[in-house]
């Protein structure tokens, strides 16, 4: 069955990775629809040998789509959503507006596509952090049930948009050529050679001392996993690498699990790749798992500080399994 999609954001850095992949999964579509601001509309996007002209998001733009795959940030989401879902669209929303809404299900289709039927409208897609590390803990919270999960993450810029990988590059530039006063306009501080302790960089930290990046892996692992006792405590970082999210991840579990246990549940579970050969000095790295679907785990290894707990280090492409692909992967569920 071919259907029409809708991609709102279609020239942002995950609208133009959601593009990419439809093509090269063979989507099955019958009409596709480019939607963006006003500043873009009119610009032409090669899709399959094909051009096509992106058009002004307005409250019209809906009319015969099936699916309507959201990338352009939580207020839009939130203003035109409800316009998706009155034309009889399904919304696919990779934003942060409706994922903890009860009545709204929060996906990674290797964890818990059973919540997809449930959908009122909107299924909505998790933050990319998230999604890479519950890939790798749900099998292990099968396995042996995790008590509580300590993370780090060393984000990539580009999940802060195209903007973000523009000021990067500029700065780095700026720095090397020893020129002074380089004009900042989305990080608070020097991103170049430099590692900020402040994802989402344009919000204030909350009351409780956390940024919103941080409470949202906390909440939404919980919800993905459909289990509230999992105790999560996170710091995410934003390091001045293009593409790929790294994350330092330790756990405890309720039951004892070995290191060489971990490595075989992770190696046949799905979406998971296992690079674990530290005499040979292999671990994921972001640098070769961009472009990459699958969610890569290495340094796996015995907590010594506890009695069951495991450390590992998990990487992923966070523009691609941390957001386009994991959209489109329900997608497909849906069809
Ligand atoms: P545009 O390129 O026309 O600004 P990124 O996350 O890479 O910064 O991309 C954000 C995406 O959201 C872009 O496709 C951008 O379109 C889109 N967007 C931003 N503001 C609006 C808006 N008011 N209406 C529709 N799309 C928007």
């Amino acid at each position: 069955m071919s259907v029409n999609i809708a991609i709102v954001g279609a020239t942002g850095a995950v609208g133009k990775e959601f593009l990419s992949i439809l093509e090269s999964r063979k989507f099955p579509l019958n009409e596709l629809r480019l939607l963006a601001s006003g500043r873009s509309a009119g610009k032409k996007i090669l899709f399959c040998g094909k051009d096509y002209i992106v058009q002004e998001l307005t409250k019209n733009s809906f009319k015969g789509i099936k699916i309507a795959l959201f990338s352009a940030g939580a207020d839009i989401s939130k203003e035109y959503a409800p316009y998706a879902i009155e034309s009889g669209a399904v919304c696919v929303d990779n934003s942060s507006a409706f994922r903890m809404d009860d009545d709204v299900p929060l996906v990674v289709p290797e964890v818990n596509p059973y919540d997809i039927p449930k959908h009122h409208g909107i299924i909505a897609n998790p933050n990319c952090s998230t999604i890479q590390m519950v890939v790798a803990l749900k099998p292990i919270h099968d396995a042996v049930k995790i008590k509580r999960v300590v993370v780090s993450t060393y984000q990539a810029v580009s999940g802060a948009g195209l903007k973000a990988i523009d000021e990067l590059k500029k700065e780095a530039m700026s720095i090397l050529e020893g020129k002074e006063g380089f004009q900042r306009k989305l990080f608070p501080h020097q991103i170049a050679f430099n590692v900020l302790p402040q994802i989402p960089q344009s919000k204030a930290f909350l009351p409780n001392g956390y940024t919103s990046e941080e409470m949202k892996m906390v909440n939404e692992t919980q919800k993905i996993m459909g289990d509230h006792s999992i105790r999560v405590t996170a710091t995410t970082v934003r390091v001045p690498v293009i593409r790929g999210h790294s994350e330092s991840v330790n756990i405890e579990t309720v039951k004892k699990i070995t290191a060489a246990e971990v490595k075989r549940l992770l190696s046949t579970a799905p979406g998971v790749k296992v690079i674990d050969d530290p005499a040979n000095q292999l671990y994921p790295l972001a640098s070769e798992t961009a472009g990459r679907d699958e969610v890569f785990v290495g340094r796996i290894r015995e907590d010594i500080s506890i009695d069951n707990g495991i450390d590992m280090w998990i990487v992923s492409d966070n523009i691609r399994k941390g957001a386009a692909l994991n959209a489109i992967q329900i997608a497909e569920k849906l069809l």
